[in-house]
């Protein structure tokens, strides 16, 4: 999506990210290098462009070389190094993640001045309040708006866009789920998956996840005070 916006009838710089013979690459800065940040870090690297991972976890980074065989740069994720990779780079891709928690906003409206001249912000965490000040919720019908003449993608639902591949990616890991729903009921399936229950965010109509509590201001219930027996 970003390689595509970046492209001038769709508002971007007019860069290739994979350059061509005498013609550097484009710059790709990626924040935070977990399930997303990785296969977008990925993406960008089999397209030859010249890929900057920051993560701010030790243990992740150390993952990271490995996995993605020296072809991109991995660096630990600092406000300097931001400012630096959001300088530099022709896109920008936004997928940091503080589990139960909003995403930190790691660049700022300001910071949009160091930027160059339509560059592109994908803010794939804009799903958890985007990681970028100046980004809000868009849709696959409208899908890019510009800010200080920098264009920013925002699609709340991504895997909206293949719809044959990712409900079938999501299935697969949610069935197990439904099936015990449906063969105990959710008391039931709840007392009985610790995982399930782990999972749980809101039962009647009670918020029984600390952190989402919190964060939206609503009273914290333990689930086990719902359901007797579930895990604690
Ligand atoms: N818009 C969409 O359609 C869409 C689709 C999929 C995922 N998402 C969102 O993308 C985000 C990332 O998901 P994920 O599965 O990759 O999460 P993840 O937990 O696998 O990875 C998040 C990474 O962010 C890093 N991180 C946390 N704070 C950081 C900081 N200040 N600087 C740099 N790195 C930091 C963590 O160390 C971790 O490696 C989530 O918010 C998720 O909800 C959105």
């Amino acid at each position: 999506m970003g390689a595509h916006a970046l492209e001038k009838a769709h508002g971007g710089r007019g860069v290739l990210l994979g350059g061509v013979a005498g013609v550097p690459p484009g710059k790709v800065a990626v924040l935070g290098g977990g399930i997303v940040g990785y296969n977008a870090a990925l993406i960008a690297v089999g397209m030859q462009a010249d890929v900057w991972v920051l993560d701010r976890s030790i243990d992740r980074m150390r993952e990271l070389d490995p996995m993605l065989d020296g072809r991109a740069t991995v660096a630990m994720s600092n406000t300097l190094q931001v400012e630096e990779a959001i300088s530099e780079a022709d896109l920008v891709i936004g997928a940091v993640l503080v589990h139960g928690a909003r995403a930190p906003k790691l660049v700022t409206r300001e910071m949009l001045g160091l930027m160059k001249p339509g560059s592109v912000l994908v803010d794939v965490a804009i799903d958890q309040g985007g990681c970028f000040e100046t980004s809000r919720p868009t849709t696959h019908l409208e899908p890019t708006y510009e800010v200080d003449g920098i264009v920013h993608y925002c699609v709340a639902n991504m895997p909206g866009a293949v719809p044959m591949t990712s409900t079938r990616a999501l299935t697969n890991a949610t069935l197990p789920y439904v099936e015990a729903i449906a063969d105990r009921g959710l008391a039931g399936a709840v007392r009985s998956d610790r995982a399930l229950a782990r999972g749980v965010n809101v039962m009647a109509g009670r918020v029984t996840y600390e952190p989402v509590a919190r964060d939206l201001g609503h009273p914290y219930i333990p689930l086990s005070e719902i359901v007797d027996g579930a895990p604690v």
